[in-house]
């Protein structure tokens, strides 16, 4: 098949363009690098030994983008690119909506224009908003506590309706728990512009001896060692979710939300003794007071993607650590400037 990325050359992006480049499609990578570098497509090529199309662009650009989706004809895009720090997103909404919901509506008109019906977008578990039980199924109810997770809900509910408006239209709407780890090759991983928010990549700096000490943030939540609980997705067994998920686009018409997460929840803890263990560095951490708006523990119930994608995760976290441990001790500054 033919498939369009958008966001291609980010972190799960650049793993996904992995996994579809291996199942033999052909592809076509449109990004502005507003958060990325063209040396993680590089690498790309150089793992899978294929070739594919770049386009630089915002997904705003109407023009820019029309014609690349025009000339490209993709059966299936995959819809990655957006902003996605949640504190930045509260100080500066305007940007998050007109990146996230602008940059999604002008897709689509894209899409429209090139006779493509079938999307496979990146959505997020903050559409579940604070849990009212656990483990999340799809069917818990969606609301957003902050601009970013308002993104994600307006993003489904627009790609709802646009199904339901057509009759040959498909739309996946992968629901990702808590993205991490890297290719196995140490080639490529997440490159986090400035201070990390997230915790792994906040973790695997300070083994590298980037950043001093690790604060953990809670130590009094109701969770068995009292630091907060999250469902920890391997990003490459989150890249084989994309390419299951492009094959069901391709079969089925409609909209399906679907959870990619491993069902299991680990503490920061567990990751802090995880990551010692891959790395045979010590984590230097202190106690600190709880992040406003984080909650407890959140993690998935992920039979659906079995049942829909016949996906299942496949690594568990010593293998996260491994692997985000190798690519940060092979590129310490990631992909450098
Ligand atoms: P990332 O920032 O590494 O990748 C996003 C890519 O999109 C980058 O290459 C960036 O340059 C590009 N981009 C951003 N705005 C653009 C625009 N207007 N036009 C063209 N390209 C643009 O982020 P990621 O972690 O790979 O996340 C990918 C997607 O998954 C995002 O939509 C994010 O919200 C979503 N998501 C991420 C996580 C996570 O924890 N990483 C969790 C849930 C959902
Ligand atoms: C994990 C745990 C922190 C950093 C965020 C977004 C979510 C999604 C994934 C995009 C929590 C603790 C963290 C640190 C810490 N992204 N922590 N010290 O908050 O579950 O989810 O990323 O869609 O929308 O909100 O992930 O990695 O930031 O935090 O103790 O320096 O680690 O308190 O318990 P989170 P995270």
């Amino acid at each position: 098949m033919r498939i369009f990325l958008t966001g291609g050359a980010g972190y799960i992006g650049s793993h996904t363009l992995l996994e579809v480049l291996s199942a033999a499609h052909e592809v076509c990578v449109y990004d502005d690098y507003s958060n990325s570098a063209p040396a993680a497509l590089a690498r790309v090529e150089q793992l899978t030994n294929r070739k594919f199309k770049t386009v630089t662009g915002d997904i705003r650009d109407q023009v820019s983008l029309a014609t690349a989706l025009t000339e490209f004809k993709p059966d299936v895009v995959v819809h990655f690119a957006g902003k996605k720090a949640v504190g930045e997103s509260v100080e500066k909404p305007l940007m998050y909506y007109e990146n996230n919901v602008s940059g999604t509506l002008s897709l689509l008109r894209a899409m429209e224009a090139a006779g493509c019906n079938r999307i496979v977008f990146s959505s997020s578990a903050t559409v579940y908003g604070e849990p009212q039980y656990l483990p999340l199924d799809e069917n818990h109810p969606l609301s957003a506590t902050n601009p970013y997770g308002q993104t994600k809900l307006m993003v489904e509910h627009i790609l709802r309706d646009w199904c339901t408006a057509r009759d040959q239209a498909s739309a996946v709407l992968l629901r990702y728990f808590n993205p991490v780890g890297a290719h196995d090759s140490g080639m490529i991983g997440e490159d986090p512009n400035d201070i990390p928010n997230n915790l792994m990549p906040f973790v695997s700096q300070v083994a590298v001896g980037r950043r001093e000490t690790l604060q953990v943030f809670g130590s009094d939540y109701d969770t068995p060692d009292g630091t907060g609980v999250r469902d920890y997705i391997h990003v490459v067994d989150l890249a084989k979710a994309h390419a299951a998920a492009i094959v069901y686009a391709a079969a089925h018409k409609g909209c399906e939300a679907i959870n990619v997460g491993t069902g299991q929840g680990s503490s920061v803890l567990d990751v802090v003794r995880a990551f010692e263990k891959a790395s045979g560095r010590s984590i230097p951490y202190t106690m600190a007071p709880r992040r406003p708006g984080d909650v407890a523990a959140l993690y998935a119930q992920p039979d659906k993607a079995r049942t829909l994608l016949g996906w299942d995760a496949e690594r568990d976290l010593a293998d996260m650590c491994v692997s985000a441990w190798k690519w940060q001790s092979q590129n310490p500054d990631g992909y450098g400037d």
